[in-house]
């Protein structure tokens, strides 16, 4: 405690601060007494707070270094457990390019990990079906070239050797060339329509036209097999198609359902607005084979007794033009007989039905 005077002599005017006496530095604090005429000073030297403080320091220092390796570590082994299944995914798809089968990835980690090793999943899944399929139709391309090849080959011998009467192996070959003939112009067909090379040019038309132009274009082969075909149309049944493409797809149908129709049969053309189904009284098609119906070569080899027409394909391309089209094409069967249906978008305003366009034969 000190004389106010003296205080203010020895003090700056600030409460607290720093100052040097006699060379050394100190730190004060200054308070006025309650009478008014004497004041508190706290001092103490600056090297005594330093060396109080140090510890301080040391520990503060040591704290936010140990901070930094523990947030270091923490961020290095959490970009480790997001980097594990995203190199998964990369090490996954670097197989898959190569045409190695595609191994499954665990769903684990974060929300968008387990999403992206789905997507991978379900991507890889698809693809291994698709060269499955892809597989699968190469062997059945092959068998179904080299069969007709073969006949073809042991006619054409048999005739050298004299074996044969020259009618019968030319019949065959005839057939066989034929059956050739088809199923490369199928293959054809399909690889336009995979390569959407096929040119579709839609117009507004009238189903019942084109039921009707197919019916007259299979009306001697189906005198030839005992089939009856039958149009059952109500009114016009608009649809937005390319006319030529459409027949090719419809005339398939009818060809199927008068061949697989016995004799006495019949095959109905039903047309409404938007969609045209052919149906018959055949044998049907099994109901577990129906989602593969329209596969190629699905059908073909189960069903395919005598191999007296068709290539397999038919059915492919028939779903395939109909989708080109922007339609689809469905199938329903019981033991009573196949129902198969053609799709189509309808056309898009009420004035352009009033401009159907009538087929006409290209
Ligand atoms: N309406 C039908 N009823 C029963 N089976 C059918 C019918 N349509 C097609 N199939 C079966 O599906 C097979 C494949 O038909 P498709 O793809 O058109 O080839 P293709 O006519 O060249 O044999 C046919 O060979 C036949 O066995
Ligand atoms: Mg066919």
């Amino acid at each position: 405690m000190l004389p106010m005077q003296q205080a203010r002599l020895l003090l700056p005017d600030r409460p607290i601060g720093r100052i040097t006496i006699n060379g050394h530095h100190y730190l004060y604090a200054t308070k006025a007494g309650t009478s008014g005429r004497d004041a508190v000073v706290l001092l103490r030297t600056a090297s005594s707070v330093r060396a109080e403080s140090r510890p301080f320091w040391l520990a503060l220092a040591a704290a936010g270094g140990l901070g930094c390796l523990l947030a270091a570590a923490v961020a290095a082994m959490l970009a480790r457990s997001i980097a594990r299944p995203v190199l998964r995914v990369a090490r996954a798809s670097s197989r898959l390019a190569v045409g190695h089968d595609p191994e499954v990835l665990p769903l684990a980690g974060p929300r968008e990990l387990r999403g992206l090793a789905d997507s991978f999943n379900t991507m890889a899944g698809q693809l291994a079906r698709a060269r499955d399929a892809e597989r699968s139709f190469l062997l059945s391309v092959s068998h179904e070239l080299k069969t007709p090849l073969t006949a073809i080959r042991g006619y054409s011998e048999a005739l050298d050797e004299g074996v044969l009467t020259p009618e019968r192996a030319v019949k065959v070959i005839r057939t066989e060339a034929a059956r050739l003939e088809r199923l490369i112009t199928d293959l054809i067909n399909l690889a336009r329509l995979d390569q959407q090379r096929f040119e579709i040019h839609p117009v507004t038309l009238d189903l019942a036209e084109i039921a009707r132009e197919s019916a007259t274009r299979h009306a001697a082969r189906a005198r030839e097999l005992g089939v009856r075909i039958k149009l059952q149309q109500g009114q016009r049944a608009p649809a937005r198609a390319d006319p030529d493409r459409l027949l090719q797809a419809v005339s398939n149908l009818v060809e199927n359902a008068l061949r697989c129709t016995p004799p006495g049969g019949t095959v109905t053309l039903v047309t409404t607005p938007g969609q045209l189904t052919v149906k018959d009284t055949g044998p049907g098609i099994a109901p577990d084979e129906i989602p593969h119906a329209f596969d190629r070569f699905f059908l073909y080899r189960r069903y395919n007794g005598d191999r007296a027409v068709g290539t397999g394909l038919g059915l492919a391309i028939v779903r395939e033009l109909a989708q080109a089209m922007g339609g689809d094409a469905h199938v329903a069967a019981s033991s009573t007989g196949a129902q198969f249906a053609i799709c189509l978008p309808l056309p898009e305003s009420e004035n352009e039905n009033d401009a159907l366009h009538a087929f006409t034969e290209s």
